[in-house]
């Protein structure tokens, strides 16, 4: 297994571990990439923020063509437009209650904002929430196109886009998330799923007298198998992309653009090493199927096998080279946007040096 970058870990000596690092010329050959994919596709491009949280990441995406952002909270939504983006879709049944309803007006005002609802009780209290605002939100309608997390079923969208319409939102089609696609195997099928159920979805609506216009779908795993008449994609892992993608078989190690780097603290045994990088910063998330809670390429392609709070277990596997404690190692994440949400900066290394410091802006702004 190729060491994926950071060839040369010297160059990162100021870097206190454990920290996250990009390597921007891998981020801008995946960004590039899902760019030309979607031109091609004549699709747009609308990346989910939620991946690096972080204006300069989306800037690059923005100078790539993509159309505007996704986002997954009010709160990120504000961040986002706090830093120029004034294009954005809060891709969630947004529950607009006394808390956000201001936040929302106040939003409406100053970018083309977009609105999840899956809900007729949730599209009244949006209605409610932005009434009197100068140009009231765009809404989609969430369909469940087989991940069975929110979203209603193609033939219940007409139900929640009356409500909305009557509520006074303009209603331009629907969207869905293909959160099954995470299985070894899956994702071919569970992008034909979404391109079907968005499609459906969207005949029901103009049956009833809308104008479905955006039939917005997408993930990582599936944006490569994109079905017909899906009109947008929402990727947000494939900037950095994670071990959970080299698992799935959506990318190679080498289009790994986010590690995090680590020191080797402790080598009990001759066959297993500690690093400092623990579920702290790596994240916690863990599917059934993923073979471990990350990668270290240096190491032959090693698996942490169990992380603690400050502590990653990495067994050695036949034929690597045991490393010395102090011995500073790349990590992959398993799950990315995990990773970034537990830092406050990602650094950023070009050509064996770190560039620049990039805050995680949206961090923590989950509401
Ligand atoms: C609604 C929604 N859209 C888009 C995405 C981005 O997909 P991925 O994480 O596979 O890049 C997510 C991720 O969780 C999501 O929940």
């Amino acid at each position: 297994v190729p060491t994926p970058f950071l060839e040369s870990l010297e160059s990162l000596e100021s870097l206190v571990t454990p920290a996250l690092v990009v390597d921007v010329a891998v981020l801008d050959r995946n960004l590039a990439a899902m760019a030309q994919h979607a031109a091609a596709g004549g699709v747009a491009l609308r990346p989910h923020a939620k991946t690096h949280k972080c204006l300069q990441v989306a800037a690059r995406q923005l100078s790539l063509g993509a159309a505007g952002l996704s986002v997954a909270t009010v709160g990120e939504a504000e961040v986002l437009a706090d830093g120029g983006i004034d294009d954005l879709f809060i891709a969630y049944p947004v529950w607009a209650d006394a808390g956000r309803a201001g936040r929302l007006r106040a939003l409406c005002e100053r970018v083309r904002l977009t609105v999840g609802v899956d809900s007729p009780a949730g599209a009244a209290a949006l209605g409610r929430a932005v009434a009197g605002a100068g140009s009231p939100p765009e809404v989609l309608v969430e369909v469940d196109c087989g991940q069975h997390r929110s979203g209603v079923g193609p033939g219940a969208v007409a139900g929640v886009a009356r409500v909305a319409d009557d509520a006074g939102l303009r209603v331009t089609g629907v969207f869905s998330f293909p959160g099954h696609a995470y299985r070894p195997g899956a994702p071919p099928g569970a992008a034909a799923d979404e391109a079907r159920a968005l499609g459906e979805a969207a005949s029901v609506l103009t049956d009833a007298g809308f104008e479905p216009a955006v039939r917005s779908g997408g993930s990582t795993p599936t944006a490569r198998h994109t079905g017909a008449g899906v009109t947008e994609l929402r990727p947000g892992v494939y900037a950095f992309n994670d071990a959970q993608q080299v698992w799935l078989g959506t990318c190679g190690i080498d289009d790994v653009a986010l590690c995090a780097l680590a020191t080797v603290v402790s080598a009990p045994a001759p066959d297993r090493v500690i690093l400092d990088a623990g579920s702290k910063i790596l994240g916690a998330d863990h599917p059934d199927w993923a073979p471990g809670h990350g990668i270290v390429p240096a190491l032959n392609g090693a698996l942490v096998t169990s992380l603690s709070e400050h502590h990653a277990v990495v067994p050695l596997p036949d034929g690597a080279r045991r490393p010395e404690v102090g011995e500073r190692l790349t990590v992959v994440p398993t799950h990315v946007c995990n990773a970034v949400n537990l830092v406050d900066e990602l650094a950023a290394v070009q050509d064996g040096d770190v560039l620049d410091v990039w805050p995680v802006a949206a961090r923590g702004a989950n509401r």
